[in-house]
């Protein structure tokens, strides 16, 4: 076994060399897995991701050449819902830019019209994506009393009414190349100049110039976003210049118990491939 020494992910072209000789690759979801990489690992028969993410990963091309791709669905939903919720009514509520002005040392004097924010209970909730993350983050909004609407592939309404009968929007789907730029400026514009937009799955699901030009100029009140993109987002970026986005660093699935399941989860799907099985989490079934 190589274990990878660096704090940042390998290159490309250090990840190459490592898979060389290799028969399987545990791999983050910063490490792109491309046709290249493959075709540099002539031996490779498992590729195990440790997320449920699988977008960093060439799946078709894994398919051709028989390599099973695994991930870990399931174990991190409560966790990430959790994120999801966090990241809602911090956003809602300005926690973000009123946690920082205390910390500056800037508590201004309690007055009716000091941070003013969005009402939560009661209010209306739109789920892009509702599985099982999607699903998880409705059931938190039962006990604040929201309502649901879901926009799906196996269901529920159109983006374009959700959106426009949201006060908040929630993203949960996977990234795809049907859903990269799925809200984009015409989509931002449809949103209540009230409402509140949330990303706890990928952060190029959102055109992130436009973004930052509703969040601007108002098209829409605030962001709460587990992702972005880019990732990590370089220092000076115009969405670090936005107060009414509260953003945090990919941290959906990070608790303690989750992550040691992610980690359990990944290396089972590894051996198992291995071994010559099918792995228990499957991410491109049709390569049996
Ligand atoms: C995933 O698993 O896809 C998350 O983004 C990280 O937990």
């Amino acid at each position: 076994m190589e274990v990878w020494p660096g704090r940042l992910p390998p290159a490309p072209a250090d990840l190459r060399v490592a898979c060389r000789e290799a028969d399987g690759l545990l791999c983050l979801l910063t490490d792109r897995v491309d046709a290249e990489l493959l075709d540099a690992a002539p031996r490779l028969r498992a590729v195990s991701v440790f997320a449920v993410g699988v977008d960093n990963v060439d799946l078709d091309a894994a398919t051709r050449r028989g390599i099973q791709v695994g991930h870990t669905p399931g174990v991190l939903t409560e966790t990430t819902a959790d994120l999801a919720f966090a990241l809602l009514l911090a956003a809602a509520r300005r926690l973000g830019e009123s946690e920082r002005d205390v910390r500056a040392g800037c508590w201004p004097v309690w007055s009716p019209g000091a941070y003013l924010g969005e009402e939560v209970h009661g209010a209306t909730l739109g789920i892009g994506g509702m599985g099982r993350i999607g699903s998880a983050v409705a059931r938190r909004a039962a006990g604040f009393e929201i309502e649901v609407l879901h926009s799906s592939r196996s269901g529920g309404i159109a983006l374009e009414e959700l959106l426009e009968r949201s006060d908040f929007a929630s993203l949960h789907v996977p990234l795809n190349p049907e859903t990269h730029g799925l809200i984009g400026e015409a989509e931002l514009e449809r949103m209540k100049p009230t409402a509140v937009l949330v990303n706890t799955a990928r952060g190029e699901l959102i055109d992130t110039d436009a973004l930052v030009d509703a969040l601007r100029g108002g098209a829409i009140a605030a962001a709460g976003l587990d992702v972005t993109d880019p990732e990590p987002l370089p220092a000076g970026h115009p969405l670090l210049t936005v107060d009414n986005a509260v953003i945090t660093p990919h941290i959906g699935s990070a608790s303690r118990r989750t992550r040691e399941l992610m980690a359990d989860m990944a290396v089972d799907n590894l051996l198992a491939a291995l071994r010559g099985e099918p792995m228990p989490h499957l991410a491109n079934p049709e390569v049996r």
